[in-house]
């Protein structure tokens, strides 16, 4: 059943919708039906969200900790009250299975009580002067943490609901205001999100929130002369363009992978398969941390492509309302189109099509290509879809230089037996984070995530997400003659 209600936003503790622009549509990837309509917001109305997140900060700042990770925990309860009609929104609005979409919920609230907790046990620090050559014995820093101010918390469409609380939660805690503006399609499943949060009890100003297109309000947004921080995630394209945009606006940027995961001889080929396929697969390789190449020494490349291939066919491909689907239909007919446009390139310049590949509508069936080589675009570009290429190799080191050659460097697998070999490796490769045995994740979320070149700048992960968001402040004392 379409549902034809107008989301508003949240500004200053109260709910208001758009009356300047006509409303956006937002349909289900799932069957086109609607999942609700958003405000399109004016450029007066971005300013009365930045007003009310500048004028709360100062006093949530100054709410004693303790109260505020009270908050946090009320607002995690809540949101597992409402597993069932959030993940179910999810479902509809971005097409993510429902075992996906309860995980993503139940992480949310799991990281908001991790987040509460490690706001509370930060402390600031005394640091003596004479502890450095020529220091003098009569000075004593006290190191604290302040918050930057307002943050912009922009988040993608592939974790409505975590990737807005992993920004929001640390941020709060920190002492800062926030101004979410979700990815458009999703917002109305963080909307919903918000509502727990405001429901817990948040003073009226500290969490904000802004919809519209990225393409018409961003740059009014992320230029707001009232916006301090900016916590990104989403594509590099966006991600640049927003830090050339505001230069002087410290950032945080998660953006685009290419994930790859190396397989050497010495491999157990069983457990590297299973990985592979889930961490290719799974949410239809929507995750910025999906594997999204395989380097494989030539000699197991026939064995391991056989355990792909098994596996890959015993994937249930369909709708996100039956259980146990893990490909489900893209987010968008453009996704679609441009998955399908750059396997059809590989396969033409001479890939080797395994298993799958099949399109209905936005659904591609999962589809991995063989004997993809490093002149094929495949090998390098994003898709953000269930296709897999595999590039053979010779050799560990080939298989590390390719690996680097990506403009990405957001995370890698490495599939071995011989852990100094894997160290040896994780040591030359350029990523945020190298996995040994085990598919690229994000997580458990009290790990630092992050990535280096085109894949990002600063560290997300609770303790690190929130020293991202504060600054340290220095009162030095200075005795006399002591
Ligand atoms: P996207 O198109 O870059 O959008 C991300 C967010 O930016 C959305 O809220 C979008 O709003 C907004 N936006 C668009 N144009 C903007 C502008 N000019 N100024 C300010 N904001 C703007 O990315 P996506 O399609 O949602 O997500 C897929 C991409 O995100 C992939 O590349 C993936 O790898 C990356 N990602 C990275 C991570 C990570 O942690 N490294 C995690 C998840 C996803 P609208 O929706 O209204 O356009
Ligand atoms: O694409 C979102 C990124 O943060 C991946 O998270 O938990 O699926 O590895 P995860």
């Amino acid at each position: 059943m379409s549902n034809t209600r107008i989301y508003g936003n949240l500004i200053n503790g109260e709910w208001r919708v758009s009356r300047d622009n006509p409303p956006i549509e937002v349909s289900s990837p799932v069957d086109g039906s609607l999942v609700g309509r958003l405000s399109s917001m004016s450029q007066e109305e971005l300013d009365l969200a930045a007003a009310s997140a500048k004028a709360a900060q100062k006093s949530w700042a100054a709410y004693p900790v303790y109260r505020k990770a009270e908050l946090m925990y009320r607002a995690a309860q809540l949101l597992e009250e409402r597993v069932e009609e959030l993940s179910d929104c999810l479902t509809m609005e971005i097409a993510k299975d429902k075992k996906s979409a309860v995980s993503e919920i139940k992480r949310s609230a799991d990281l908001l009580r991790y987040t509460a907790d490690v706001g509370k046990s930060l402390q600031g620090e005394a640091i003596f002067g004479d502890s450095f050559p020529g220091g003098s014995r009569d000075k004593m820093s006290c190191v604290t943490r302040t918050p930057m101010g307002t943050v912009l918390a922009i988040s993608p469409f592939n974790y409505p609901i975590n990737l807005a609380i992993s920004k929001i939660g640390p941020a709060l805690m920190g002492g800062n205001t926030v101004i979410l503006k979700p990815a458009t399609q999703g917002a109305v499943s963080a909307l919903k999100m918000v509502e727990c949060m405001q429901q817990a009890g948040l003073p009226a100003g500290a969490l904000n929130t802004v919809t519209g297109l990225g393409s018409v309000i961003g740059d009014a947004i992320t230029g707001h002369k009232d916006v301090d921080f900016i916590n990104f995630t989403g594509s590099t394209e966006v991600g640049e363009h927003i830090s050339q945009l505001v230069s002087m606006t410290p950032v945080i940027l998660e953006l685009g992978g290419k994930d790859a995961a190396i397989v050497l001889p010495d491999a157990d080929l069983d457990f590297a398969a299973d990985n592979i396929v889930e961490g290719a697969y799974s949410y239809s390789g929507q995750r910025c941390t999906a594997v999204k190449r395989i380097l494989v020494v030539d000699k197991v490349a026939d064995a391991l492509i056989e355990k792909l291939k098994a596996r890959i066919e015993s994937l249930k491909v369909g709708d996100p309302r039956e259980e146990g689907v893990t490909v489900t239909p893209l987010v968008s007919e453009k996704s679609a189109d441009f998955v399908e446009s750059l396997m059809n390139r590989a396969l033409k310049q001479g890939a080797r099509l395994v298993t799958g590949g099949r399109r209905e509508g936005n659904l591609i069936y999962p589809a991995l290509l063989d004997r993809v080589t490093t002149d094929m675009d495949l090998a390098w570009v994003e898709p953000f879809g269930p296709v897999l290429p595999v590039v053979r190799v010779q050799s560990e080191d080939e298989a590390v230089e390719i690996a680097n050659r990506s403009e990405y460097g957001l995370q890698s697998s490495v599939f071995t037996n011989n852990l100094n070999r894997a160290f040896s490796i994780a040591a030359r490769l350029e990523v945020g984070t190298v996995q040994i045995n085990n598919k690229p994740e994000r997580g458990p979320d009290n790990f630092p995530f992050l990535g280096v070149k085109s894949s990002g700048m600063g560290t997300q992960g609770v303790r690190y997400s929130i020293e991202s968001m504060t600054r340290p402040k220095a009162v030095t004392i200075n005795l006399a003659g002591g």
